[in-house]
Order: C-alpha cells, then structure tokens, then sequence
C-alpha cells in the first residue's frame, strides 16, 4: 500500500477530538504535526494522540504536509484557510468555508490560482444512511422531488460547550453552524439551490452559560436562533427547512422528501449512520437497505448515551486520495461555496423581507461505490 497523506492540523479544540481519532483509525492519512494559536491546547491533544504539537509557522513550512485542516472558529476559517493557500499546502476547512460568500470566493480563487485544493465539512452525507437515500433518489424510487421538510431544533449549545459564546456571534447561529449540514446533505441529494425565502427571530437576546469552565457568564446574542427557511432546488423541489435552538422538545422528523411517486425519510444529517425508510405512494413505510454501504456501524457514544456512527475525516481522506488520483473530491470547495450563499441568502432574505436568488451552482458530489471501509475511497 502507498505511504499515508501527511496532513497537519490548525485548530486544536474541541472538535479536533474527532478528526484525531478518524485519523488513528486510518491507513491512508496520517497527523504529521498539529498547532494552534494556544500552544498548550496543541500540547495538551499532541500528548493525547500521540502527535507532535509545533507553532503554526513551522506546520506550514514543512514540505511533507501535504492537507492542513482548519478546525478553528468560523470567525477564523477564511484568514486561516488562505494563509494556509499561500504556504502551498491543499486546505480542508471545518465548516462554514467562511462567514461570509465574498471570504469564501476569496480562498477558491486563492486554491485555484495556486492550483491547490480546497476541501470543506461537512462530509457526514458520505455515511451509508445519507447514500442509500442517494441511490434510491438516483434510481427513481419516490419519482421526481417536487418537496420536503428537514428540521434541526435543539435548545442551544451553552449547557455543553466549554467556549459557547462564537456559536452566537456573527458567522454562528443555528443555519451555518447545524443546518449547514442538512442543506448540504438537500444539494448532496437534489443539486443546487435556485431561490430562498426566510423569516428568522432572536427570542432571547442574552444566554447564560451553563457548561464548565465559563458557568454563569453572559453571552450577547448577535443571531437569529430560530429561522424557517424555504429552499427552492434549481430541479423543483420546494423544500421547508426549520432550524432552531430556541427549543426543547419536537416530534419532527429529520429530513422527509416527497416525490411524485413516494416519500422518503432520510435520517440525521449531523451523523453518518441512520435508517432511512421509503414508501411508494400510499403503501406502509420500508427501511432502505444501507448494509452494503460504508461508513454505517456506530461507533461513537453520545453525551446523551446515544450511538452513533462518525466517520468526520472521511472528506479529507477522499480529497488526500483524489489528489493521488487526479479525480474530483466531494466535500468540494465549490459545494462549500454553494451550500455558504444559501446560508447567507437565507439571513438576508429574513432581514430584508424577500426572496433571493442565488448565483452559484454546483455539482452533486459523485455517490460512493459500495463497500465498507475507508478502501472505497482510495477505490474511487
Ligand atoms: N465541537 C464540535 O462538536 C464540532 C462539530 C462539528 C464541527 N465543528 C466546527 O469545528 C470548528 C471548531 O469548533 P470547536 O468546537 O473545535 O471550537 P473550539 O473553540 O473548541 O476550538 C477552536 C480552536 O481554534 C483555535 N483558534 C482560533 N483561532 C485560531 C487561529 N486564527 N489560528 C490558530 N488557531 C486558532 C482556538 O485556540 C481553539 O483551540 C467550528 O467551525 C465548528 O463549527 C465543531
């Protein structure tokens, strides 16, 4: 087998947890170095896993990294993803590419000139669940798309995170930070978006933080936490998106996309795993076979105890093995892009009282070959 990618990593909170250990389980990539602005929380993962902690400006300098991923904040993806371009290195980026469209051109057109790569999470639509629903959409199971409706609804994010306050400031908020993934997973299944109206609301202006080590302070809510959103695919379906942390309890489902000859529910975008399940026309509802796809079997337990399957690092291992084999990724910088100016359209739509039409286009990501492991990647 061919040496592993070397990648090094910029970003060491808490979500680094996640790739660190993707990338242990891995053969084709390997974590060569890992920096962030505080040493000691580089230091302190470096121990953990078992890689060398160095300052960012020698990760950048060494010749054997070939992807650096960016896991800081989104207030810092788009500076850092370029400084990251101009040290010649490919770019795989924690989501969103940047907080805003105008940031996120910037680092394609940077990738582009320097003839690099741009990779960006999320790359959860690789798990078996979010692929069976592709190959049934593909197949014509539930005919053409002409609807849907995805709900992502929690009661916020300071009862748990250590440093919760950037999730309310600009470039937070429940629509880049969670419905990223489930519009994402709409383009991933349906191509791109034509035309997006919301409304949005900020119930509660000011949060207290619960979680350790920043209990009892303030956090100024800078967003809008509770948004519906309407998006129009370029193909026709008209699909409601409601995303919140304003809320404690729901009984939606995930995401459910209605065709003109069936209905399809398609299981949680944040995770890779999940039971899709399809009904044609008005016959009882079926699971969709996901055992022949990978990316399936939990393996990562939840605060809540709940079992998932996570596989976050799979789109930089599909860039690292594109790049070998001069094929196109699919957690692609142009889906980033595409997916960023409906995140910023749906904001503007709520604050200006209109529908917007979006520019971009992109490609659906290509579907993934059947098997189980990591291999169908370096496959195809
Ligand atoms: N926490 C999660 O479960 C989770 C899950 C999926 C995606 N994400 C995404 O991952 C990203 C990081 O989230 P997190 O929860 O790990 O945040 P975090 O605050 O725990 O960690 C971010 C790290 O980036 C470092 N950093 C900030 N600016 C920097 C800069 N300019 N240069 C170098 N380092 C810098 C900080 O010091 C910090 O250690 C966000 O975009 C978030 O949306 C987080």
């Amino acid at each position: 087998m061919a040496e592993p990618v070397a990648i090094g990593i910029i970003g060491c909170g808490s979500v680094s947890d996640l790739y660190l250990t993707g990338a242990g389980r891995s053969k084709l990539v390997r974590v060569k170095s890992i920096a962030d602005l505080r040493p000691e929380a580089a230091q302190a993962q470096a121990e953990k896993y078992g890689t060398q902690a160095v300052p960012i400006a020698t990760l950048l300098a060494d010749r054997e990294i070939e992807i650096v991923l960016n896991l800081t904040v989104p207030a810092a993806h788009a500076s850092v993803s370029r400084r990251i371009i101009d040290a010649g290195k490919h770019v795989y980026s924690e989501k969103p590419l940047a907080t805003d469209v105008a940031a996120g051109r910037g680092v394609i057109e940077a990738a582009a000139a320097h003839r690099l790569r741009v990779g960006c999470a999320p790359d959860t639509f690789f798990g078996a669940g979010h692929q069976a629903c592709r190959r049934a959409i593909d197949r014509g199971r539930i005919g053409r798309v002409v609807g849907g409706a995805a709900t992502i609804m929690h009661h916020g994010m300071e009862h748990w995170h250590p440093n919760p306050g950037f999730f309310f400031k600009f470039g937070g908020g429940p629509v880049l930070d969670l419905g990223v993934y489930y519009i994402t997973q709409l383009v991933h299944l349906l191509g791109p978006v034509e035309r997006v109206s919301a409304i949005g609301s900020t119930p509660s202006p000011t949060r207290t933080i619960t979680s350790e080590p920043l209990r009892g302070q303030f956090i100024e809510v800078e967003v809008m936490t509770t948004v519906n959103a309407v998006l129009l695919f370029a193909g026709g379906a008209n699909v409601s998106l409601a995303t919140s942390w304003d809320v404690w309890k729901h009984a939606r489902n995930f995401c459910e996309l209605y065709g003109t000859e069936g209905s399809l529910l398609a299981p949680d975008p944040n995770f890779f795993g999940g039971k899709p399940m399809l009904s044609e026309r008005e016959d009882e509802w079926r699971d969709v076979d996901t055992s022949e796809l990978p990316f399936r079997e939990p393996n990562r337990v939840l605060r809540s105890g709940a079992r998932v399957a996570d596989y976050r690092i799979v789109g930089v291992i599909d860039m690292a093995m594109a790049i070998r084999a001069n094929r196109t990724h699919r957690a692609s910088g142009a889906l980033a892009l595409h997916v960023l100016e409906v995140m910023e359209a749906i904001d503007r739509s709520s604050a200006e009282g209109r529908h917007i039409a979006i520019e971009s286009r992109c490609d659906r990501p290509e579907p993934l070959p059947l098997g189980h492991g990591e291999e169908v990647l370096a496959d195809g």
